[in-house]
This record gives C-alpha cells, structure tokens and sequence, in this order.
C-alpha cells in the first residue's frame, strides 16, 4: 500500500456498530416487524444477530453495496420478550463484548437458562461487571469455571437463569455503556424501580433509542436513568443507522495527518459520548468541520471534513475524558506520535480490558516504529517526531481496531509497516482494508 499519500475524496463510512446492536437487540421489546437500515456489517453485529435468532428472533438480510452501505437492510420478525425462547444451543458471542453483556442483562429477565461463549479474547474480557449486578437481581449466574452459583470468577463461559428479578440501585465504578444498558434491559422486566448512576458521561445510544422507539424511562439531574417494568409490548419501530464514527475516525486522522489531504465522510454519527476523537484532533489543531449537521432517529448526525493545516500539536488526554473516546485512543495515539511535543493519556485503564490490552499493543508498536514512549500504568506519554520511521511489523493482537491503527500507521511513516494479520478487521469494518486502498490511489 502507498504511504505519504494525501487524501483527496469523499467518503461513506459503514453503518455504527454499538447503534446496529441496540437496533437488534431492543427489536425484542416490541412484538412484530422491525425494520432496519443501515445495519453495521461488522461480525460483531452478525454474532447478535445468530445469539438472537437462538432466542426465537426470525431474520432476513438485505445486503448493502460498497457504495451505498445505508442500503443495507434487516428484517426481523420479533415475538416479544415473553416469546423469546430458551435457546437449545449456546449463544455464541464470538469477539463481541457489546453481544455478551447487553444480550446478558436481555436473558436475565427471561424464565429459563441461557449459555453463553466467546472466542479466545471475549473469554479473557471481565463479566462480572454486568454478571454481579444481574445476579444482585436476582437472576442465577453459573461460571463454567465454578461450581458455585454465584458468580465468584469473572470471565466466559457462564450461564444465566432467569426470571423474577427485582429492581435496584447500581452506582457503577467503570463507565459503561455496555454495563449500563445491560442492567437497564434487565431493569425493563425486574419488579419495582431500577436506577443506573454512570462515574463519567458516556455514548448515549441506549437513551436515545429508548427515546425513539418509546421506551418509558426517566433521567435525573445526576444523569441517573431509571427504568420500570415494561408492561406491554412496544410498537414495531423502523430505524435507519448513521455512519460509525469510529470507524471513520481511521480516516479522520489520516486526512488531519497527511498533507494536502481533504477528506468529506458523509452521514456520520455525532453522539456526544463519542466525540473525543473529534475534540482532541481539533485541540491538536486539525480542521475538522461539520456540515449539514441534523438529527436523525434521537441521534446527532453530519458530514465531516477534515483538511490537512500543518503538524498537529501534543496535547493531554485526560482521565475524565477517555471514556467518550475509549475506541479511539489507538488511533489517536497514532496522530501523536506525528505530532510537535507531546502527546499524552491518563486515566485510560480500561483499554487493558478490550479486544486486546491496548495500552501495552499500542506501547509496543510506536516503540517498533522508532519513536520513544514512556508506558505508564494507565496511559503513555508519546514524543512526536516529525517523520515516523516505521520498518517495522505491527502487532495487531487479532484485534481489529488494533490491526486498522496499523494500516494507518504504514500510511504516515516513511518505511512500509509489515502487520501480523488484517482478518481480524472483519470484526468491525470488513472492506476497510479495500476503501483504504482506493483512498490512497484516489479512485474512492
Ligand atoms: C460500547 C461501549 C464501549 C465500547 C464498545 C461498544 C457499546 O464499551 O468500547 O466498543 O456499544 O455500548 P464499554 O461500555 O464497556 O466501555
């Protein structure tokens, strides 16, 4: 692949994942027909799609066109929750967090047992995040690994028995999305009140969905979100899905970083717990504008451009922001390591638990490509340099936001970057790495 090119072109990015998710998975709230456009063709969203259909939800795929990736379409007949059925087989979540926890506090509610796995990685992630406070509930949890019913090991595979759960108040330690929506889905079957209080603000996707598809809920001054029991089903609801910002923010940076670059990427999500990338790129000294800004379906969406004005500046990411960039900082890292001074993250622990340890990966990488950083416990402390050496092989971990920082990164330096692997892109973006081919030739 060509490096030091510049950008020059307009972009649609595919379908958001994390919005693709609660699209699917709130499909069982209603009984009936729910439409949706857009659908991400990330693995992840199709492991939902299987773990659901094991539950009694019917489904057909309309596919997508590389350039229109919004014709993408789903159907799915839903029987309601109290037609969900006890799955005969395991739900397989395969390298998706977001399918294991949110599917996890959907079962929790439901009268029978449900088993769940993962592939290599998903089974080293921490559960008991979301198993704890189900079980607190209520609901049975059965590690694998244990003989004991109450969940006292942390990680896949378990099993959860559900049914008469009573509500609760969780004040959560890490700042979770997925934890949130989690024990909000369980909240939604459990007797009296359920309130969720989040450390930090985070992706929003959850209450706005609720918003739109008319989940009764309520939001206190702290941000805390209560929910009830949902007493009948909900109507059928058509959504269409914006463009994934973090898919695009691999593109985002390599136009702030590539001189001559001026990159349009159409119709993309905007969520306000999702914006750091944009803020700190913009505090690096990148121009990044919004056109067209608009809502669609409760959430913020425009077309970004990003133009190329001259090296970017280090700047601190600090603790209480990382959550609302928590899938970014890899690829952020990258637009630092090119930057004038430093580029610093604190407070960034959590990156340990994703697909990979990424705070050690991305550590390892910008060492391997000549540039020096210091690697901290929560976070690392990068000296940009003008020109980034590369010839070097990247470590991806298989973890696609991992291997898709690696692309990048043989885009800005000046000797081809060699990566272990690009099959594990699949998981969020599959034709990432053939966009980022004709962007580079620019026939995009
Ligand atoms: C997600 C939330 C984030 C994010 C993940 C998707 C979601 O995880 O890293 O890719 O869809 O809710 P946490 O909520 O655990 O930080």
């Amino acid at each position: 692949m060509a490096r030091k090119v510049s950008i020059r072109a307009t972009l649609t990015v595919p379908g958001d994942k994390s919005i693709s998710h609660r699209a699917l998975i709130f499909s069982t709230l209603c009984r009936g027909t729910v439409i949706i456009k857009g659908l991400s063709p990330a693995e992840d969203c199709q492991s939902t799609l299987e773990c659901l259909a094991k539950l009694g939800v019917k489904s057909t795929k309309i596919a997508p066109t590389v350039e229109n990736p919004a014709l993408a379409e789903c159907i799915l007949e839903s029987p309601g929750l109290d037609g969900l059925a006890q799955p005969k087989e395991v739900l397989n979540a395969g390298n998706s967090g977001t399918t294991m926890r949110l599917l996890s506090g959907l079962v929790a509610g439901r009268p029978f047992t449900t088993r769940f796995d993962g592939d290599a990685s998903l089974r080293m992630r921490p559960m008991s995040r979301v198993l704890l406070p189900l079980y607190e509930m209520g609901a049975q949890v059965h590690y694998q690994s244990s003989q004991d019913m109450a969940p006292v090991s942390d990680t896949a595979p378990f099993s959860i028995t559900g049914g008469n759960l009573k509500g609760s108040e969780f004040v959560l330690k890490v700042a979770s999305a997925q934890v949130q929506t989690c024990i909000l889905l369980a909240g939604l079957q459990a007797d009296g009140k359920t309130t969720v209080t989040m450390p930090a603000f985070v992706r929003d996707h959850t209450e706005r969905m609720f918003e739109y598809i008319k989940v009764p809920f309520g939001r206190r001054d702290n941000g805390s979100i209560e929910v009830t029991r949902l007493v009948k089903p909900l109507a059928p609801y058509e959504v269409t899905v914006p463009g994934d910002l973090s898919s695009a923010a691999f593109f985002i940076v390599a136009a702030a970083c590539l001189p001559g670059s001026d990159l349009l990427l159409k119709n993309v999500g905007l969520n306000p717990g999702r914006k750091l990338v944009i803020d700190v790129l913009q505090r690096m000294g990148a121009e990044i504008i919004f056109e067209d800004i608009r809502e669609a379906y409760c959430e913020p969406v425009a077309d970004i451009r990003v133009r190329y004005k001259g090296r970017l500046k280090g700047v601190t990411v600090s603790g209480e922001e990382v959550a609302s960039g928590i899938d970014e900082i890899p690829i952020l890292a990258l637009a630092g390591c090119t930057c004038e001074g430093t580029f610093v993250v604190r407070g960034a622990e959590e990156l340990r638990h994703k697909e990979s340890d990424r705070l050690k990966a991305m550590v390892e990488n910008i060492q391997d490509m000549g540039i020096t950083v210091e690697n901290l416990e929560d976070g690392f402390i990068i000296d940009g340099v003008p020109n980034v050496p590369g010839a070097s092989l990247w470590r991806t971990y298989n973890d696609h936001r991992m291997a898709m920082t690696g692309l990048i990164a043989n885009c800005l330096s000046e000797e081809p970057i060699q990566l272990e692997e690009t099959g594990s892109i699949k998981i969020s973006y599959p034709r990432f790495e053939d966009q980022l081919a004709l962007l580079v030739d620019n026939k995009a």
